[in-house]
């Protein structure tokens, strides 16, 4: 046995949320991803009602052994660097929710602002100068997927929206999370997955109370106003510029 006299010196907080390479997603949750958090109790939600949903009648452990039913389907629509999608992976996996997730990315960043974006994004805005989020590759988020266990439950679709949405194959979806920040992406996310999500199946918006991305909030309400479902909104820790996240449930 070991005995310490002096303390520990402390580990310094690393100041941007992408030097930290892990998003812990198990509980006590740690303030410092306070923006990631509701993402994760709101799969949780998904993944627990998909539970209830696939048993049809037959024990579900007896199910889950004999592997009769299908798995939980779910996207993420902008992955970036893949940190949500694996620490989603990892919820379903804790709950022993079989899923298969596709995650869709340009892995070349945001597209080209259209009218709706310019008309509100704020004026100092970094995106209208550059392209942001082209700082990751399909190679390395497959890497950082399969390293962490899950090269059978995630398929990376690369590519624009507007040019790989039309050709994934037809399924229902359980869980949809969209977090893609600009106007145009928005609006094709959903009105691809919206007549796709099986009832109870949640979507997930990442960015409708971003304050440096106002025109996520614009797409959604403008998407949703005849819809008859309505926006759930919760919040982890202290507000910020983008900590309150909102979902709908399909009905
Ligand atoms: C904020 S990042 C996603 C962060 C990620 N969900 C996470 O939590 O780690 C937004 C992503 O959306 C992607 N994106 C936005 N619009 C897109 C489009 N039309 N087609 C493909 N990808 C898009 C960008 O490439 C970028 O990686």
């Amino acid at each position: 046995m070991t005995t310490t006299t002096a303390a520990e010196p402390k580990q310094k907080r690393p100041l941007v949320y992408s030097v930290r390479q892990e998003l812990p997603h198990n509980r006590p949750y740690d303030l410092y991803y306070a923006e990631k958090v509701p993402l994760l109790q709101v799969f949780e939600k998904a993944a627990l009602a998909w539970d209830n949903r696939s048993r049809f009648g037959i024990l579900p452990t007896l199910a889950r052994s004999i592997g009769v039913r299908r798995p939980m389907q779910a996207a993420e629509c902008g992955i970036y660097r893949g940190h949500s999608l694996v620490a989603c992976l990892r919820v379903a996996r804790d709950l022993r929710v079989p899923v298969k997730f596709i995650g869709l990315d340009s892995f070349a960043g945001l597209p080209a602002l259209v009218e709706e974006d310019l008309e509100v994004a704020p004026e100092n805005a970094p995106y209208r100068k550059k392209v942001l989020f082209d700082d990751t590759s399909f190679e390395a988020v497959s890497e950082l997927v399969k390293s962490a266990g899950f090269a059978r439950d995630a398929k990376l679709i690369r590519g624009f929206f507007v040019d790989t949405l039309p050709r994934l194959q037809e399924t229902r979806y359980d869980f949809v999370n969209i977090d893609c920040d600009l106007y145009a992406p928005h609006i094709e996310c959903l009105e691809y997955f919206y007549p796709k999500m099986n009832s109870g199946g949640i979507i997930f918006f990442d960015d409708y109370h971003s304050h440096d991305f106002p025109m996520a909030k614009n797409a959604i309400d403008k998407f949703l106003e005849d819809k008859p479902e309505t926006l759930l909104h919760l919040r982890f820790g202290p507000d910020g510029t983008n900590h309150t996240k909102c979902y709908i449930e399909k009905l």
